[in-house]
Formats: structure tokens, C-alpha cells, sequence
């Protein structure tokens, strides 16, 4: 592939209207949500997509979200009702995302879906976000801004470090206020957590009033992590690491000495919000093997054990 002069993006005027034009013409840009950057493309055409998994050398039976800027924007291209209806209403914008029957009519690209007839959607609570999405005026493909198998971005330098040269641009939101992906919710026919997120599993079940299943473990693709070795930093991840051993470096969470700590006030909102960029100091520190304190499995807890767990999981190679 032939390198692309990547352009940062600042967050105004002319910056959006860039950036939306970029993607009304089939362009690559990344942008900051509340959750992570997405790497953005036209869900409608198929090359544009075609671009982002070469961008980010992404196993292409894996497919992606479509963001929009509203609830009348989703319901264009996916069925939602019943449950669906009543999670969409109650916490769209924000960090949830829905696994919707897709319309036949939708417009979008067989390559966003991997060809199910299901389409995962969401509507971000970033304001800078929603405003590129309603100007750009197409419904936005996009997985998180890093090469396949990475540390998801958090700021506008993580996605130039990883997509510099791939990708025509980037919009630069500042750091996210959320830190790990929004929760992915299935309805298949029950409300199911595809992959714990941004939105903490209690508040979807106090909202259903109803337990929320989980997937069927059938080898079927139906969230990340199913690949081994996703949201993996350079160095190997131990878990539930009470001390670091010789030659071991401690990422933190409460009060515990080490060099790095998620949160040293045991917050698990903070420790969300920086953990890609801690996975991503510890390479630059040169962590090869890296020891976590243990995460309460609460609340935002269960995303980053989840994350952490996929990148103490053994690597693709
Ligand atoms: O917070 C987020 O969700 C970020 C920001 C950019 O919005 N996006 C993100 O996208 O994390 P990505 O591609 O890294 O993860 C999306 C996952 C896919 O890996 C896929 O497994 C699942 O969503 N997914 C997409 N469409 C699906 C479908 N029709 N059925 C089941 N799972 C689906
Ligand atoms: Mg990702």
C-alpha cells in the first residue's frame, strides 16, 4: 500500500468539514468518541470498508460497527424495538452499542456485517463525534483506530502512531473520557452481553429489570476477543498479580507501590480511562513482562478484566 499523508485535524469548523468531506468521498479518518477513537469510513461503500481492514490488517470475518448520530439514523438502516427500543432510548448517546436486525433496504456495505443479517449500531454521547457524523450525512463504519490485535487508541498520537501513513486522517477530540469500548448488547431473542464496555452491565440490567445472558460458546465470531491475543501491549500480562516478581513491572490499581497505577484511589471509572494508555507506557518503558493487581469484577471492572485477560491470553504469533 502506497503511504498516505496523514493529516491531524483540529476540532473546529474547518477540521470537521474536512474530516466529514474525507468520509463523504470514500476517505479513512479517525476520530475520538467518548469510548475509544474510531477509524472511520462510509459504511455504504465497499471500497472505503475494503480500506479499513487493510488499514488495519483486520481478519475480515470480523465485522464492525456503524456509528450514527441519532436514534431516526439507526433506525434507517436496523430494526429496533421491544427491549432494543427501551436500551436505545434510555442510554443512547453513550457508550452502548446494539446488535440489530439489519434492514434489507439499509444501504450498507456486506463487508461492515460480514454478511449476518444483524448490524451492530450505536450512537456516541461525543459531541465532536455526533457533529462529524451529521455532517459527513452517511452512517460511519468504524472499529477502533489501531492495528488489528493492538491496544485500543485513547488520544489523537496513539492513532498516528499506529495508522500514520495508512489512513487520510485524524480528528483530533483530545483523550477520551471513557477509556475502553462500549458495551456490545445482542438480542438473540434475549438480551445478551456480547462484550462488556463502557456501560456497566448492572445499569443495563437495572434498566431491563431482567438478567442479561451471555453468548453461547459455539465458536460462531460474535464479539472481539474471540481472536486470541486482542488489546495486547508488546510485553506478556500476568494477572491478579498481588506483587511483581524479578524482571516483572506492576501496573497498579489501589494502593499498592509500583510504577504505574490504573487508579491509586481503587476508582475503577479512572483506572478505565487510562488503561490503553498505561499498556501503552509500559512499552515504552520497555515492560517485557508485565504484572497487574487484581481488578474488582464490578461495574466498569468486568470491561477491563476482560481487556486484560485478552492480553494476558496467548498471542497469534
Ligand atoms: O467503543 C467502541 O465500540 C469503539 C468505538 C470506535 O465506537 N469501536 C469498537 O469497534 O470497539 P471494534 O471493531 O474494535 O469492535 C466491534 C465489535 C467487533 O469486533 C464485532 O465482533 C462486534 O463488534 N460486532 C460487530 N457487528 C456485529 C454483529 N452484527 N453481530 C455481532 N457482533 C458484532
Ligand atoms: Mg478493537
Amino acid at each position: 500500500m502506497a503511504e498516505i499523508d496523514t493529516s491531524l485535524l483540529q476540532p473546529d469548523r474547518p477540521g470537521l468539514a474536512r474530516a466529514a468531506a474525507l468520509l463523504s468521498a470514500g476517505g479513512l479518518v479517525g476520530f475520538a468518541t467518548e469510548t475509544v477513537y474510531g477509524l472511520g469510513a462510509d459504511a455504504t461503500d465497499d471500497r472505503a470498508v475494503a480500506r479499513v481492514f487493510a488499514a488495519k490488517g483486520r481478519p475480515s470475518f470480523n465485522p464492525l460497527i456503524v456509528h450514527v448520530p441519532d436514534l431516526t439514523a439507526a433506525a434507517r438502516i436496523a430494526v429496533i424495538d421491544g427491549a432494543a427500543l427501551m436500551l436505545a432510548q434510555a442510554f443512547w448517546p453513550g457508550p452502548l452499542t446494539l446488535v440489530l436486525p439489519l434492514r434489507p433496504d439499509s444501504g450498507v456495505s456486506q463487508l461492515v456485517t460480514a454478511g449476518l443479517d444483524t448490524v451492530a449500531v450505536r450512537v456516541p454521547a461525543s459531541a465532536l463525534a455526533r457533529e462529524l457524523l451529521m455532517l459527513a450525512g452517511v452512517p460511519v463504519a468504524a472499529p477502533s483506530a489501531n492495528p488489528s490485535g493492538r491496544v485500543s487508541p485513547t488520544t489523537a498520537a496513539h492513532v498516528m502512531d499506529g495508522l500514520s501513513g495508512r489512513i487520510d486522517a485524524v480528528l483530533d477530540g483530545g483523550a477520551c473520557g471513557v477509556g475502553v469500548e462500549s458495551t456490545i448488547v445482542g438480542f438473540d431473542p434475549v438480551p445478551t452481553l456480547l462484550r462488556p464496555g463502557g456501560l456497566p452491565a448492572e445499569t443495563i440490567v437495572a434498566c431491563l429489570g431482567a438478567p442479561l445472558a451471555l453468548p453461547a460458546q459455539n465458536g460462531a465470531i460474535t464479539a472481539p476477543g474471540q481472536l486470541t491475543s486482542h488489546y495486547a501491549p508488546r510485553g506478556t500480562v500476568r494477572l491478579n498479580a498481588d506483587r511483581a516478581e524479578p524482571g516483572e513491572t506492576l501496573l497498579g490499581f489501589g494502593s499498592v507501590t509500583a510504577p504505574l497505577n490504573l487508579s491509586p484511589g481503587g476508582d475503577l471509572t479512572e483506572a478505565a480511562a487510562n488503561l490503553f494508555a498505561h499498556l501503552r507506557a509500559l512499552d515504552a518503558m520497555g515492560a517485557t513482562r508485565i504484572a497487574v493487581s487484581p481488578i474488582p469484577q464490578t461495574g466498569l471492572g468486568l470491561a477491563i478484566n476482560d481487556r486484560l485477560t485478552r492480553a494476558a491470553a496467548p498471542r497469534r504469533g
